[in-house]
C-alpha cells in the first residue's frame, strides 16, 4: 500500500500524488523546539514525511500527536512510528483529540493537509480548529505548491492565515520538493469563540490497527 494508491482511492482527501520531500519537511518542522514538555501536533500526517523529522527534533521529549483521517495510513504510521501518538480523526476535531489526551493546547502545529482540495467551509473549520488549539505563543506551519499559489483555494488560505495570525511569513521556495512548494510560518494566533467541543476525540491508533 503506497501513498499513490491512497491518492487513487481518495484523491480529494489525500491531495498529492507523492509524499513531501525531506527538504520541505526540514523547513516545515523547523519551529519544533528541542525542549521538554512541548506538545506538537501534526495534521494530515500521511505516510510520515514530516513525522520522522518532528521525532528527530523532539528527541524523546514532548508529546507528538499525529492526526490522520485515512485509517490505512494511520495504522501504517502508528506501526512505523510507535512512539508517536497517532489519532485517527478529522483535523476539524482537534479540540476533542487534545482534550481526550488531557492536553490543554499545542505549542506547534505542522500541517500537511491538502488545503487546495478543501471546500471553503472545510478550510475555515480546520483552520479555526488549529488556531483555537494553539497556545498564545504557538506556531503553525503549512505549505502550498508554488504552481497553485495564485489559484483561488491557495489565495483563500493565505487570506485566512493572515486574518487568524498576527504574523505570517512566507518562506523561500523549496525547489527540492516535487512539485516545488513554500511554507507559511504563522505566529501569534487570534482565536475566536467556537461552540462546544462535544465528543469527537477520534480513535487512538495502535500498530495492530485495533
Ligand atoms: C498531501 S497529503 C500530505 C501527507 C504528508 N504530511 C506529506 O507531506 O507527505 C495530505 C494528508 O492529509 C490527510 N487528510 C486529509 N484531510 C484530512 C482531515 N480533514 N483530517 C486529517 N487528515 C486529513 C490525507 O489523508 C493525507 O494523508
Amino acid at each position: 500500500m503506497s501513498f499513490l494508491t491512497e491518492f487513487i482511492r481518495s484523491p480529494w482527501t489525500v491531495g498529492a500524488v507523492a509524499p513531501s520531500s525531506a527538504a520541505l519537511a526540514r523547513v516545515a518542522t523547523a519551529p519544533v523546539p528541542r525542549t521538554a514538555g512541548t506538545v506538537v501536533v501534526e495534521l494530515g500526517a500521511g505516510t510520515g514525511a514530516f513525522t520522522g523529522h518532528i521525532q528527530q527534533r523532539l528527541a524523546g521529549n514532548g508529546h507528538h500527536v499525529a492526526v490522520e483521517i485515512n485509517e490505512r495510513l494511520a495504522i501504517r504510521l502508528a506501526t512505523r512510528y510507535p512512539t508517536v501518538d497517532v489519532a485517527l480523526a478529522d483535523a476539524r476535531d482537534l479540540d476533542a483529540v487534545l482534550a481526550s489526551r488531557g492536553l490543554p493546547h499545542a505549542d506547534v502545529i505542522v500541517s500537511g493537509l491538502p488545503w487546495a482540495a478543501f471546500a471553503e467551509g472545510q478550510q475555515r473549520d480546520v483552520l479555526s480548529a488549529a488556531v483555537d488549539a494553539l497556545s498564545p505563543g504557538g506556531v503553525f506551519t503549512t505549505f502550498a505548491y508554488v504552481h497553485a499559489r495564485w489559484a483561488p483555494p491557495a489565495r483563500r488560505l493565505q487570506r485566512a492565515l493572515e486574518s487568524r495570525f498576527d504574523e505570517v511569513v512566507v518562506g523561500r521556495t523549496v525547489w527540492g520538493n516535487l512539485p516545488p512548494a513554500l511554507v507559511y510560518h504563522c505566529r501569534r494566533p487570534a482565536p475566536v469563540p467556537v461552540a462546544g467541543a462535544g465528543t469527537r476525540g477520534g480513535r487512538a491508533v495502535h500498530p495492530s490497527g485495533r
